[in-house]
């Protein structure tokens, strides 16, 4: 079938109509650029959440039909998380957060970890893929080194890494993209690093995967974390971990639950009803799918990477003309000044202005957004940034319109003037 529009435009008005908040009155007051802290929900996921909670909040599975159907639909969001990442359903473990499923996993690995084993991680990290191993460090007494980063721009550098490696290295933890630099880090070559010494490589991608659908079969990590209440989804995050490596953890649930591998890290199951919900995130994608590239049986690992392709240009031509607008302005961009390897997200910090002044002047102005050390509380140490007023972070998503970008610069400008 013919597609419904240019291939390479994305539709962003069909986007937005997904969104339950969009058509709220109160939409209209505000630009929201506070994706990277959580982006609204779709329809299709707060239809099934509700539902879920008025017909089947009940103990789920067993013989009468509500604790049975209320069963299914916690199967199908999982199986449906599994068909849009391509990998396996046993693979993944779902908790209440990323923070809860790293520090699960850190205590998992406390298995093999022992006094001499080395673990690295990246000092550009959100602080859960750092405080969680630091702390298993102290236990173990494995070492912990930090990849450090560039103190002038912020940036990882694979030189830095290398020299870090050695056949001591149990463990590597590093950011897809940090949620302050906004560089999409070479995952697939700090992965290949990592495994020719052995080491298990552990990628958070809660930054990453609200711009670029996570390709988690091709770049072969050994565990890959995101969060869904970033992804347009419920407040879950999702632990993908490698067969070999969940082998080598020690177990974390009940004793009778062992041989369920996407039970073995989750000693109490997140908010049914949070689960049932994901499958529409399975809905949204494939909705998209159909209006910009209309009917295809491939497979929804595909289509979410193909919608999240075009979703991506969106948001990289909508922040280039922030970024340049940017650069005119008495603001410093942290990290990279020029769209090219970044993600959609922008944080900046001002000579003349707090970082909190800016916010608060800028929500008078109908645009949302926060500042602060956004638990990437190294970085901003590393760069010599107050944590306490922090940066200011301009965070977009795809439903992020030319007109939101328009508002955004002119309440920037206005300040400035
Ligand atoms: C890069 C990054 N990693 C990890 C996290 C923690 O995720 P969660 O809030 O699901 O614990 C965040 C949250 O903002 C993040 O931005």
């Amino acid at each position: 079938m013919k597609s419904k529009v240019d291939q390479k435009n994305f539709d962003v008005n069909f986007a937005r109509r997904q969104f339950p908040f969009f058509k709220l009155d109160q939409s209209k007051q505000w630009s929201f650029f506070d994706n990277a802290g959580g982006t609204f929900a779709c329809s299709s996921v707060v239809d099934k959440l509700t539902r879920f909670y008025q017909a089947n909040k009940v103990q789920p599975y067993g013989d009468n039909a509500l604790a049975a159907a209320a069963g299914e639909q916690m199967d199908t969001g999982r199986s449906v998380i599994s068909e849009l990442l391509g990998v396996p359903k046993e693979t993944l473990t779902l908790g209440p957060s990323t923070t809860q499923n790293i520090n699960t996993l850190s205590i998992a690995c406390m298995a093999f970890l022992k006094m001499g084993d080395e673990i690295i991680v990246s000092e550009q990290d959100h602080e859960a893929n750092i405080g969680a191993w630091e702390r298993v460090a102290q236990k173990t007494g494995a070492t912990l080194h930090f990849w450090r980063i560039n103190a002038e721009d912020g940036e990882l550098e694979l030189a830095q890494f290398e020299k870090l490696l050695n056949k001591r290295t149990k463990i590597v933890c590093v950011t897809h993209s940090s949620n302050i630099i906004g560089t999409v880090n070479p995952i697939q070559e700090i992965i290949r690093l990592g495994h020719n010494f052995g080491a298990k490589v552990i990628i958070d991608g809660v930054s990453y995967a609200p711009h670029r659908w996570p390709d988690i079969s091709s770049a072969e990590p050994d565990a890959y974390c995101f969060s869904t209440y970033k992804t347009f989804g419920t407040h879950l995050g999702i632990m993908y971990i490698a067969p070999d490596f969940m082998d080598q953890l020690a177990p974390q649930c009940h004793f009778f639950n062992i041989d369920n591998p996407w039970a073995r890290l989750d000693a109490a199951g997140p908010d049914h009803a949070l689960i049932a919900a994901l499958s529409g995130i399975g809905d949204f994608f494939q909705t998209l799918y159909d209006h910009h590239f209309g009917y295809s049986d491939e497979s929804l690992n595909h289509k979410a990477s193909k919608v999240s392709s075009i979703m991506n240009q969106h948001e990289l031509s909508l922040c280039k003309i922030l970024i340049k607008a940017l650069n005119q302005l008495p603001l410093r961009i942290i990290g990279k000044s020029s769209i090219k390897g970044r993600e959609a997200n922008i944080s900046l910090i001002s000579s003349t202005h707090s970082s909190s002044l800016l916010a608060s002047l800028l929500a008078k102005k109908g645009i949302a957004a926060k500042n602060g050390h956004f638990y990437a509380y190294r970085v901003l140490k590393a760069l010599g940034i107050d944590t306490n007023d922090g940066v200011l972070r301009l965070s977009f998503a795809h439903y992020n319109s030319e007109e939101d970008t328009m508002r955004l610069i002119d309440a920037l400008t206005t300040i400035f003037r």
